[in-house]
């Protein structure tokens, strides 16, 4: 059965001054999702944007908000991005005490729950919790920068992900992040990736359109 592709923005790499405009222009130009980063300065070193924010583009796009959250402790903000209007969050393990009743949280909001893992964070945090997470987001850089260098080593890890997905017999989103580009985004797909962040290879680039057709034409091949 042929695999449904996702194309999710991050706004990390966009122009703030102009938040809005760029959110609506890159799902005019055909992206999916609008990936939104968040960094405490604590958890990763950089410090990012928060439930105002989220508030702020909530009625600029119908668009699914998937909150990465890189933040520690995890469970104090979810429900305020719930309330600001996030489909998806999205937590690291190693930031919540309590890996399940986050998760729980999560979907008590209303919201879609994922779990992140780091390029050395091992698989096994999602054994107990795959009956029960709709997303997986595989990291491809190390959390807390945009425009960082794709680390190879992670399409193994997608591949083991998407063995464990595939087992699992549910619906469950399989999201890489960092790194992804129109030439290396085949390879990430054939890898089992359903759902591609991109920050700096699409608003890094002066025509998101064609960008956004160029990356769906290589998957289209993948
Ligand atoms: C990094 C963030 C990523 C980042 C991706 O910690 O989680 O979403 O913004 O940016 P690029 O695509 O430029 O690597
Ligand atoms: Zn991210």
């Amino acid at each position: 059965m042929a695999r449904t592709y996702r194309i999710a923005p991050s706004i990390l790499s966009a122009d703030f001054a102009r938040l809005g405009e760029e959110v609506r222009d890159v799902i005019g130009a055909g992206a999916d999702i609008v990936h939104f980063d968040v960094m405490d300065n604590h958890y990763v070193p950089n410090l990012t944007i928060g439930p105002l924010v989220c508030e702020a583009i909530r009625p600029v796009t119908k668009a699914l908000i998937d909150v990465h959250l890189m933040v520690k402790p995890v469970d104090r903000i979810v429900p305020d991005f719930a309330k600001a209007g996030a489909n998806i969050i999205s937590f690291h393990p190693e930031a919540s005490e309590h890996v399940d009743r986050t998760v729980a949280l999560i979907k008590e909001q209303g919201c879609r729950a994922g779990l992140v893992f780091n390029p050395a964070t091992p698989l096994s945090h999602l054994e107990h919790v795959i009956d029960k997470v709709d997303l997986v987001l595989i990291m491809s850089v190390n959390p807390g920068f945009g425009g960082q260098k794709f680390i190879p080593q992670a399409l193994k890890k997608l591949a083991a992900a998407r063995k464990l997905i595939d087992a699992s017999g549910r619906d469950i989103w399989l999201e890489v992040d960092g790194g992804v580009k129109v030439d290396n985004i085949a390879e990430i797909a054939r890898a089992g990736a359903d759902t591609f962040v991109a920050g700096s290879a699409i608003f890094g680039a002066k025509d998101y359109k064609a960008t956004v057709a160029a990356m769906r034409a290589e998957l289209a091949k993948a």
